[in-house]
């Protein structure tokens, strides 16, 4: 009778691990799994320069449009899609005279970057499984403190990231 009781506790218990366990390797396709990019790629600054770009209105910045090995290599070779591991950087500041540089010019000309706004740091990172449903690209967006965007900003990126779905979704041409 004891043998039995021990049976059923061990049976009960073992049941109970495997039903814990159960969600975790189990996690269905798509469902908890990332969205976004949460997590800024190590080694950013150092990477090579895609292209530069001013916007007006109420960004009214410069920036900078960086791409890891896989990126740079897919560009220059004028691959499309982006491969698997292509990481697209883009950084932003707001631009400033600068009185410093003014001066040596003997006129106002002169605009450099300056602070970093709150959409500083901008990634696209292409992993076609884990980002199934945006084209492939995991969408990022940092503050100059590393704080990532709200879920409901980065929701809006791939929608009109849309547009270019042609060039794999991405704008920035490779500029030489
Ligand atoms: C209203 C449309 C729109 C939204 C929303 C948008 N983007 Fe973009 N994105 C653009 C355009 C247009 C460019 C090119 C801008 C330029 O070079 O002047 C761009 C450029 C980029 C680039 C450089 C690579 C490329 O495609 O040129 C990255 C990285 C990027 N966006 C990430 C994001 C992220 C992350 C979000 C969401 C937080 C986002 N974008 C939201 C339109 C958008």
């Amino acid at each position: 009778m004891t043998r039995i009781a021990f049976l059923l506790v061990a049976v009960v218990t073992v049941a109970g691990v495997v039903a814990s366990l159960a969600p975790a390797s189990g996690q269905a396709v798509g469902e908890a799994a990332p969205i976004f990019v949460t997590k800024i790629p190590p080694g950013y600054r150092d990477w090579r320069l895609v292209s530069v770009a001013h916007e007006e209105g109420e960004l009214n910045d410069i920036r900078a449009i960086l791409g890891n090995d896989v990126a740079i290599k897919s560009y220059r070779e004028g691959k499309l899609p982006f491969p698997e591991g292509t990481i697209i950087a883009r950084i932003a500041w707001n631009y400033v005279p600068s009185e410093e540089n003014n001066k040596i010019f003997g006129r106002p000309q002169s605009f450099v970057a300056g602070s970093a706004p709150a959409w500083y740091l901008q990634f696209m990172v292409k992993d076609s499984k884990k980002y199934a449903a945006t084209g492939g690209w995991g969408f990022a967006q940092f503050d100059k403190d590393g704080k990532p965007a709200p879920e409901a900003d980065l929701k809006k990126c791939f929608p009109c990231h849309q547009a270019i779905k042609d060039r794999d979704f991405v704008f920035t041409r490779y500029s030489p």
